[in-house]
C-alpha cells in the first residue's frame, strides 16, 4: 500500500513511520516543503496519488493557540480539508487525527466515539473544526482521536516531567486533570489494523485505563528509578494555563475495539517505553 503520512517529524509521525515503513510504499511530507495549510496541498495529493493519506500534521501548542488562533484554524480544520479534497480527487482514504479535547471533559465521563462533541479552547475548537471539514468533503475517512500522547523523541509529558524532576529534586502535579496517557508506537500499530479493516469511521486509540497527571508522573518515577524524589498533587486551579484543559476527557475505545483492535493497558506501555529510553 502505499502510504502518505504527514507532518512526519512529529511523535505520532515518527513513529508512523518506524512502523510501517518495512511492510509499505511511505512517503513522508513535513514542513517547510509541506505545508498542510497551503490550499496547493489539494492538487499536491491527487497528483502523488497515494491509498492513504494520515494526517499526522497539526498545530499542537494547545496553549499558544490561545493568542493565534487564525494559524490553530489554519493547520488543524484547513490543513484537514486541503487534504481530503486531494484524497477525493485521487481516491485515496484519510486518517485525520483529532484529539481527545473535543470533548467538554465534565468531571467523571468517559467519552465512547459517537458522542456529542464539546471543545472549550481554541486548540479544541480547531480540532473539532478539522474533524468537520474533512466530514463534509470526503466519504473515505478515518477519524481517529487519540490522548496524551508520547514517543520516542517527542517534546511530551514524561520527558518534561522526568527533566523537571532531576532539576527541581521535587514536583508539584495537577491531580484533578484525567486522560488516557498513550504510546504513539502502539497508536502507530493499531492504525496499521484499522487501514487494513477498510472499515471507514470514527475511533479512539488509545491505551486502555485513565490516570490524573499525578498518577501518571507517580507511575513515571517509579518507572524510571526517581521513586525518592516527592511528587505533590495540586488541583489545577493552582496550575493556571492560558488554555485550561478539560477536566475528564477520558476516550473509551469501543469501535476499533468491536474490530478486535486494542491497545495494552497505559501502565505497561509506560513501562516498555522507560526501558528502551533508560
Ligand atoms: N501530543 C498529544 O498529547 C496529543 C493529544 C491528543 C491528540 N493529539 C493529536 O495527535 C496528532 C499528532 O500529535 P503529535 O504529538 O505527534 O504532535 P507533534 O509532535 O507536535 O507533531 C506535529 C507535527 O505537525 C507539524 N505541523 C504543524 N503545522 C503544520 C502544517 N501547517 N503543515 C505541516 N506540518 C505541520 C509540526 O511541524 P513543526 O515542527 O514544523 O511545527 C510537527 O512536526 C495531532 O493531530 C494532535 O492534534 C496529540
Amino acid at each position: 500500500m502505499h502510504l502518505l503520512i504527514t507532518g512526519s517529524r512529529g511523535q505520532l509521525g515518527q513513529a508512523l513511520h518506524t512502523h510501517l515503513n518495512a511492510a509499505h510504499q511511505v512517503t513522508l511530507w513535513s514542513r517547510p516543503e509541506y505545508d498542510i495549510a497551503d490550499p496547493a496541498t489539494a492538487d499536491a495529493v491527487a497528483k502523488l496519488a497515494p491509498n492513504v493519506v494520515i494526517n499526522a500534521a497539526a498545530w499542537t501548542n494547545v496553549d499558544a493557540a490561545e493568542s493565534s488562533p487564525d494559524a490553530a484554524f489554519a493547520a488543524n480544520a484547513l490543513g484537514p480539508k486541503y487534504l481530503a479534497e486531494g484524497c477525493a480527487r485521487c481516491g485515496a482514504a484519510l486518517v485525520q487525527i483529532s484529539s481527545n479535547e473535543v470533548f467538554a471533559g465534565e468531571a467523571g465521563r468517559f467519552y465512547r466515539e459517537y458522542e456529542e462533541l464539546g471543545p472549550v479552547t481554541v486548540y479544541a475548537r480547531s480540532k473539532a473544526a478539522g474533524e468537520r471539514a474533512a466530514r463534509q468533503v470526503l466519504d473515505r475517512l478515518y477519524i481517529v482521536r487519540v490522548a496524551w500522547l508520547y514517543g520516542p523523541g517527542g517534546n511530551n509529558f514524561p520527558s518534561k516531567i522526568v527533566a523537571a524532576a532531576d532539576k527541581h529534586g521535587s514536583l508539584r502535579v495537577v491531580a484533578d486533570e484525567f486522560g488516557n496517557p498513550t504510546n504513539a508506537p502502539d497508536v502507530a500499530a493499531a492504525l496499521e489494523q484499522l487501514i487494513a479493516s477498510g472499515r471507514y469511521g470514527v475511533y479512539h486509540l488509545v491505551n486502555e485505563g485513565c490516570a490524573s497527571r499525578y498518577e501518571w508522573a507517580v507511575e513515571l518515577m517509579r518507572l524510571s528509578g526517581r521513586g525518592h524524589i516527592p511528587l505533590t498533587p495540586i488541583p489545577a486551579s493552582e496550575w493556571p494555563r492560558p488554555a485550561m484543559p478539560p477536566a475528564h476527557a477520558v476516550l473509551v475505545n469501543q469501535a476499533a475495539a468491536a474490530l478486535g483492535i486494542r491497545l495494552r493497558p497505559w501502565q505497561e506501555a509506560l513501562a516498555e517505553y522507560i526501558r528502551n529510553t533508560k
